[in-house]
């Protein structure tokens, strides 16, 4: 198990002088100054209150059928659910959908967007790639006579089809002419990564590994496929990491019957899938290929540079039900990961490479992600963080504890996790780090399952989650000591932790929520979820609220705050998403002057008491034509006056 904190006292005394220093520059207010005072830390917000460096006019909280953004700027539909995206793809008809039609066409429910200059390297921010998640299907939205409200149980096997063609990512080729954006048709980058049609390699501690093996890779190197891909990252060498997150709803096939049930469990499988998959797909059948979820659950790897780049499953980032990834170098060029496993109690990741960046060689790095260390985080009270490496032979990390080999540890990183004595989190979302400073701002959506007497201690409340009914959410802001040079050193083993904010309306008492007291009656947020900064070092935050838009008012949307300085967590509300949707996949040009935002499921998030029916939808967005359904879309905003975003 782990060391008791006195061994570590000249460390954490120099991570702890560190932080203070940190805040009085800041210019946050009084300060603790000894030991004694640290119960005070992990609480401070930003005392002052506003100005924000973003001076928009904010939009109103509310919820109507369509979307808004702040005045001055426009946002235009750049592709959507359905539009054609390879040569030679068929127009949507939503009458008439097929796997193969929607092979070469959009996919559904935009999650994660990272915009990519072209060519790598440039600051082009007019032409590039924007790559982009399709995290999962809605089919009562898609089709006639769906029954239920949630998963597509009962689906036909053409439908079947469609869905797992309309999972995974697209690439898009995007061009700037004219002050508009457009898809360029017939890209030569042009590409679809779908859950049935995209082989994939798998690298790292898992590859090969018996666990690994199913009747139709009996090498356990390659898989088809990827599902459930909800956020990701970019990283310094200019791939796109996109993550696997919930693949447990994908499998059936009587989960504590199998020989691996406890490994399920853990994982938060159900005797009832949510999806159709297992009856047509025999890999998705746990009582015939029990191996195949050990096949899901990763960090993959790809380049959008090259379409004809083979995904990689990046094993020794662990598995677990991924959200996105956040990326940074160590001052001496190893690789650094951040990364989240987005259910209730589960944790706060770090990936450091063993080997080196070169940034001057792409080619070079195309292993960099198969070797090094994977840690967890853990909280301390006194405001400090610790990372706790996942090594097999390590403390608990033995064979007495079933752990055979680091495959093991990685096949199973949530136990691994649970042995080491991580802090279970308020459900961790996306992480993003500020390019400026290397901290990290990591984002804990919701949980209202704490409670104080609980019998876990894992599960009841304590200062990095502070509140037992958290229903929305909040953000922590990680910051590493200071490396030689001054650089932030992402590889130390102790960090230090602050609450960022505690979201929700800040003028509900019982919500206990806390924001830069400048925050206006429309710039308070809840249920964070994605996040991004801009090229000004500006914190954007997209929330997912589920149907807490019941209880916040308000549809789902962008917020953008400063991270330092009078606006310190001064959220201020951008744009709006139409009803029932979710908001997701902020992203800019390096110029700051274009924003894209993915819109995901329009129609979904409404009152779960009201049938999900296609022919009635909530709202019919983006078209709002009879007979065509909502569809999930990105969304280009740019300022009428060409300026940056947040002017
Ligand atoms: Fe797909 Fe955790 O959001
Ligand atoms: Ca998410
Ligand atoms: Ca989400």
């Amino acid at each position: 198990m782990t060391k008791a904190w006195p061994d570590r006292e000249p460390e954490f005394a120099r991570i702890l002088e560190a932080r203070l220093s940190r805040r009085q520059a800041l210019g946050l207010g009084a300060v603790a100054t000894s030991l004694a005072a640290l119960g005070s830390i992990g609480r401070a917000v930003a005392e002052t209150r506003g100005p924000s460096t973003l001076t928009f006019q904010e939009v109103e909280h509310g919820a109507d059928a369509t979307d808004h953004v702040a005045r001055g700027y426009r946002a235009d539909v750049v592709i959507r659910w359905g539009d054609p995206l390879l040569p030679g793809a068929a127009p949507f008809d939503p009458a008439n959908l097929t796997a193969e039609s929607q092979a070469r066409q959009f996919g559904y429910n935009n999650d994660f967007a990272a915009f990519m200059p072209l060519p790598w390297g440039s600051k082009n921010s007019s032409h590039g790639l924007l790559c982009v998640n399709h995290e999962y299907t809605v089919p009562q939205l898609m089709w006639p006579g769906i029954k239920g409200r949630e998963g597509s149980e009962g689906l036909s096997q053409a439908q079947v089809g469609v869905e797992m063609a309309a999972h995974g990512h697209s690439v898009v080729e995007l061009r700037k002419t004219g002050g508009r954006w457009a898809v360029v048709p017939n890209s030569q980058y042009a590409r679809r990564i779908t859950t049935s049609g995209t082989e994939m390699r798998v690298a790292g501690p898992a590859a090969g590994d018996a666990r690994m093996r199913t009747t139709a890779d009996p090498s356990g190197t390659r898989i088809i496929g990827t599902t459930n891909n909800c956020s990701g990252g970019v990283t310094p060498w200019g791939t796109v990491l996109f993550a696997e997150e919930n693949f447990p709803f994908y499998f059936g096939g009587k989960p504590s019957s199998q020989a691996e049930a406890a490994a399920y469990k853990r994982y938060g499988f159900s005797e009832k899938s949510r999806y159709s998959w297992w009856e047509y797909d025999s890999r998705f059948d746990l009582s015939k290929e029990p191996n195949e979820p050990n096949r899901f659950g990763w960090m993959v790897e790809y380049d959008p540079y090259d379409p004809a780049s083979v995904p990689v499953k990046r094993t020794a980032l662990g598995r677990f039900r991924h959200e996105g990834a956040g990326t940074a170098l160590t001052p001496d060029g190893r690789a650094v990961i951040y990364m989240g496993d987005d259910q209730a109690f589960e944790y706060f990741y770090r990936f450091v490479s063993s080997k080196r960046v070169d940034l001057k060689d792409r080619a070079a790095n195309r292993d960099v992600l198969d070797d090094g260390t994977l840690s967890v985080a853990r909280f301390e009270e006194n405001g400090v963080v610790r990372w706790l490496p996942l090594v097999w032979g390590q403390g608990p990390l033995t064979p007495a504890n079933g752990f055979q080999s680091q495959a093991d540890v990685t096949i199973e990183a949530r136990r691994a996790a649970d042995l080491v004595g991580a802090t279970g989190m308020d459900r961790p979302e996306d992480a993003d780090v500020d390019p400026a400073t290397g901290r990290i701002y990591a984002v804990f959506t919701n949980n209202c399952q704490r409670t104080a007497d609980n019998a876990d201690p894992r599960k009841r409340p304590d200062p990095a989650n502070p509140r037992p009914v958290n229903r929305f959410g909040h953000i922590i802001e990680l910051t590493p000591p200071a490396g030689t040079g001054g650089a932030p050193d992402n590889g130390a083993e102790f960090y230090s932790w602050d609450i960022f904010l505690l979201a929700g309306d800040p003028r509900r008492a019982d919500v206990g929520a806390r924001y830069n007291p400048g925050v206006s009656e429309n710039g308070w947020l809840a249920c964070p979820d994605n996040v991004a900064f801009d090229p000004k070092g500006r914190l954007w935050i997209a929330t997912d609220q589920g149907d807490n838009w019941l209880r916040s008012g308000s549809m789902d949307g962008l917020y953008g705050c400063d991270v330092a300085g009078p606006g310190r967590a001064l959220t201020r509300f951008f744009y709006r998403v139409p009803a029932g949707a979710e908001m997701c996949g902020p992203c800019f040009t390096p110029d700051g002057r274009t924003l894209f935002v993915c819109v995901q499921h329009p129609s979904e998030d409404v009152d779960a008491s009201v049938p999900l029916l296609y022919e009635k939808p909530p709202t019919r967005w983006p078209d709002f034509k009879p007979g065509m359904p909502p569809r999930p879309a990105v969304v280009v905003i740019t300022k009428n006056d060409g300026g940056e975003i947040g002017s």
